[in-house]
């Protein structure tokens, strides 16, 4: 198995809305060994979410590639690509996307429901990703909205991750959150992280990226530059501090 769990080779995207021509990504390079905490940052509109998309297989790259655990997902056909994000990726986003009429059992559960396990099974893997998430049993019969912004944040996590999958993507995850709920998310993301999840984050927010190993910078489509991440400026570590 290649070390590489992630591999972007020239990737470029181009959105066509009638006559216009927008240029979202312009040839990114990137490779992102499992493990790896991998934090992306950049102005409104520099391709950070187009990025996580393709990584993400919602979206096909105009040209370039992009390898998922050795699998160059332009090579696939929609079906086999459901099933390859089903079994390598979970998202997260900054609204959550929880379904409000679900509970949050049911919620986590979800992910699991294309695979045909037994109940019994779910439910063991449902309550260990809730668990992992930093979550609460006492929440499963709740529906999303009777809880905070940051326990639906956790609930979601726990979602993306009930599958075990190799990578957890998240976009602005603590874009609609206060510092304190923040601080849980990466506390999570961290804890995640240490047990070997490979975690790709798109935020906005300087203490958030400095939780992750690797800072890449986005500007217009392209990485414009790494930066090394400074762990004592983590909201985790910085949280109730003044900044
Ligand atoms: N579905 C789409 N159709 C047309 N243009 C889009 C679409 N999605 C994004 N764009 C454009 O692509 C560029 C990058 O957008 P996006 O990846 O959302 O940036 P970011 O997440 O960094 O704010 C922007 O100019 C945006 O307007
Ligand atoms: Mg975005």
């Amino acid at each position: 198995m290649s070390d590489y769990v992630l591999v972007l080779e020239n990737v470029r995207k181009v959105y066509k809305t009638g006559e216009v021509e927008t240029h979202a990504l312009r040839g990114v390079n990137l490779a992102v060994r499992r493990g790896e905490f991998i934090a992306i940052m950049g102005p409104s509109g520099s391709g950070k979410t187009t990025l996580l998309n393709m990584i993400g297989s919602l979206d096909v790259p105009t040209s370039g590639r992009v390898l998922i655990d050795g699998v160059d997902i332009s090579k696939l056909k929609p079906k086999e690509m459901a099933r390859l994000r089903n079994q390598k990726i979970g998202f997260v986003f900054q609204q959550f996307n929880l379904i409000s009429r679900l509970t949050v059992y049911e919620n986590i559960e979800l992910p699991l429901i294309p695979r045909g396990l037994p109940r019994k099974e779910r439910r063991v893997l449902v309550e260990r990703a809730l668990l992992r998430a930093g979550g609460d049993k006492s929440w499963f019969p709740k529906r999303p909205t009777q809880l905070s912004g940051g326990q639906q944040q956790r609930v979601a996590i726990a979602r993306a991750v009930v599958t075990e999958p190799p990578i957890l993507l998240a976009d602005e995850p603590t874009g609609n959150l206060d510092r304190a709920s923040a601080a849980k998310v990466l506390s999570t993301f961290l804890s995640l992280n240490k047990s070997g999840q490979t975690i790709v984050m798109v935020t906005h927010d300087p203490e958030v990226a400095n939780c992750a190993q690797r800072i890449l910078i986005i500007r217009d489509g392209v990485i414009v530059k790494e930066m090394a991440p400074v762990f004592s400026r983590c909201i985790v570590n910085t949280v109730g501090k003044a900044t």
